[in-house]
């Protein structure tokens, strides 16, 4: 399957990432915990450089517990500091202000050595479309939230949310452009939904996830649709719209509204908790 991508639009969104990033300490960056690598924008990395890192496995109330630890374990060692989170049920929000102030500890540590008391460190959401940037800025800030801006010392036009006395966050993320460097990246952001789906062939995309779900999570299809595991992929599916009543006018087995079905089961965690992506620590990527 072909992705494209044409990011001429992101241009401004990275310009104003950049100008964005200079005020702050901490970036908090938000990944989708069923692609954490894929889900990511490794540009980053250069554009924070010199920040404190914290990265949100976000959505991880879908994803499979054993592989957010191996993800946590893999970010760790590269030096993040990671939380997994349900940014809709709130679940690990309490987790985030620990770490937010144990990443900003050194910050306030510098700051009081320098003689500078009571600068509050601020941070900022970056993220690609749809992994809950907004969901976690609103969870997070809650009601509790203080907006400060346009006063001295704070760049005009922004919005600081005021956490606690020790932390401000800025109310608008930065948005990550996602990064289509090889198909499998494009497959996995489909399969979550991060691209709309007028532009992908259902039908495809729906064999894919079926090749994956029987490699690595094999007894899923067989709980769910009872259908026979050792079968082909497109056999697999004319099994699950047979058992899902799939079927066209004419009478003939549907297999693109299985294959709507099966995505969208997916997509919504009918499925399970299930991480498409593995991380490969030896190397620094994922498989
Ligand atoms: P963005 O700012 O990064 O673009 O993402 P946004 O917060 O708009 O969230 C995108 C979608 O992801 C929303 O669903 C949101 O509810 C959902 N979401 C955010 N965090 C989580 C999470 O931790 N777990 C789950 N399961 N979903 C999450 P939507 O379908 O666009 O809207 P709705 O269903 O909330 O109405």
């Amino acid at each position: 399957m072909q992705f494209q991508w044409y990011p001429g639009h992101m241009t401004k969104a990275k310009r104003q990432m950049q100008e964005d990033i200079k005020l702050i300490d901490l970036v908090i960056e938000l990944v989708d915990a069923r692609i954490p690598l894929a889900s990511r924008n490794p540009d980053i990395d250069e554009l924070g450089k010199n920040k404190a890192r914290l990265i949100l496995m976000n959505k991880s109330d879908l994803s499979d517990a054993g592989r957010n630890r191996e993800w946590s374990d893999f970010f760790r060692e590269k030096g993040y500091y990671v939380v997994c989170l349900d940014a809709r049920s709130k679940a690990g929000m309490k987790d985030v202000t620990n770490v937010v102030m144990e990443a900003c500890k050194e910050k306030i540590e510098r700051d009081r050595k320098r003689g500078i008391k009571n600068r509050p460190v601020r941070a900022m959401v970056v993220g690609i479309p749809n992994v809950g940037k907004s969901t976690f800025i609103n969870s997070y800030a809650g009601k509790a939230c203080v907006k400060t801006g346009n006063k001295p010392g704070v760049t005009k036009g922004k919005q600081w949310i005021r956490l606690n006395k020790n932390v401000e966050l800025l109310d608008t993320p930065g948005i990550l452009w996602p990064k289509f460097e090889d198909q499998r990246v494009g497959l996995y952001l489909a399969l979550i939904g991060a691209i709309k789906d007028e532009i992908l062939n259902i039908d495809e995309l729906s064999l894919e996830l079926i090749k994956i779900l029987l490699s690595d999570y094999p007894t899923v299809l067989k709980e769910r649709y009872g259908v026979e595991e050792d079968a082909e992929p497109p056999v697999i599916l004319g099994q699950i719209a047979e058992n899902r009543k799939c079927i066209s006018k004419g009478g003939e087995l549907d297999y693109s509204k299985a294959a709507a079905l099966l995505i969208d089961e997916f997509r919504s965690g009918k499925l399970g908790q299930i991480t498409l992506e593995r991380p490969k620590i030896q190397d620094g990527s994922a498989e």
